[in-house]
């Protein structure tokens, strides 16, 4: 196929590719790409600032309450017939045996504003599984999570750490968007969350990366600021869990962007990833 110029690609590709370029360009990682990159997307910025000035508020990280406790959690078991060397075909049937388990879920209020339940998307076999909050709006319309501009940087991220979108696996603390993207409350992020934990016992990856705090609150089961819980790998159900920030969060403020790639590098030690060449 002959390349195209950025000049003649379609909007959606050139804006994801923008937003991949400028992904490598704020880790400081220039020479990425085998081939130069056209000048012309790397954006000037002026564009940038009008880009995300036009961000809706979402997923801002709640500010803890610490007089809100988080309530236990229902009590869940490791099924049985996944090991690791259960085959893809059979993880994807027992995923598919808890999104029937879900149906057509009104087990929390959340379920009156959806549009569709986001189960999760990727491998089931995945070593590498990322953890969000809970649907947006293009994951409500959709019914995959991570579709959206959060989503597209999480793209970039995962492509920055050499795999492919379809080799992980991407799910949600809730499974229903909460109204105007606020943060779950947490006796429905408790409701939600078992079905979680079942997803992560299929895939049993071998690193999973909760993104914000909502994801790091829930899987932990403690609430801490992201700075005490960053840094370093948490045992968590037989993984190693590696907490940075939430997508979202990094499209207001890029200069994080830095502070979240040093995140994803110890998720890639873990998974013996090597990072790519620096600029
Ligand atoms: N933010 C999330 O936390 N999850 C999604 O699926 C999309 C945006």
């Amino acid at each position: 196929m002959p390349r195209q110029s950025p000049g003649q690609l379609d909007p959606a590709t050139r804006q994801a590719l923008v937003e991949r370029v400028r992904f490598y360009r704020d880790l400081g990682l220039t020479e990425f790409y085998r081939r130069p990159v056209d000048p012309a997307l790397l954006v000037s910025e002026p564009i940038r600032a009008e880009h995300e000035g036009a961000q809706p508020a979402l997923f801002q990280p709640a500010p803890l309450k610490e007089d809100q406790p988080i309530p236990p959690r229902t009590p869940i078991s490791t099924p049985p017939q996944i090991s690791a060397a259960t085959p893809s075909a059979d993880r994807a049937a027992a995923l598919q045996l808890i999104r029937e388990d879900i149906g057509d879920c009104t087990r929390c209020a959340l379920h009156k504003g959806r549009h569709t339940i986001v189960f999760g998307d990727g491998s089931p076999t995945a070593r590498l599984m990322f953890v969000g909050e809970g649907p947006g709006a293009d994951e409500d319309a959709q019914g995959i999570p991570f579709v959206g501009r959060a989503g597209q940087l999480l793209n970039n991220m995962i492509a920055a750490m050499g795999l492919k979108r379809e080799e992980v696996y991407i799910a949600n603390v809730v499974k229903c968007r909460p109204p105007g993207n606020r943060t779950p409350e947490p006796v429905e992020a408790n409701t939600c969350s078992p079905f979680l934990f079942r997803q992560i016992d299929v895939v049993r990856p071998q690193v999973l990366v909760a993104l914000g705090a909502t994801a790091a609150t829930y899987l932990l089961g403690q609430r801490q600021p992201l700075a005490g819980l960053r840094g370093r790998v948490h045992a968590f159900r037989g993984t190693q869990l590696v907490v940075t920030y939430h997508p979202a969060f990094l499209l207001r403020d890029p200069r994080q962007k830095k502070e979240a790639w040093a995140d994803l590098q110890i998720a890639m030690k873990e998974l013996g990833l090597k990072p790519p060449a620096k600029g």
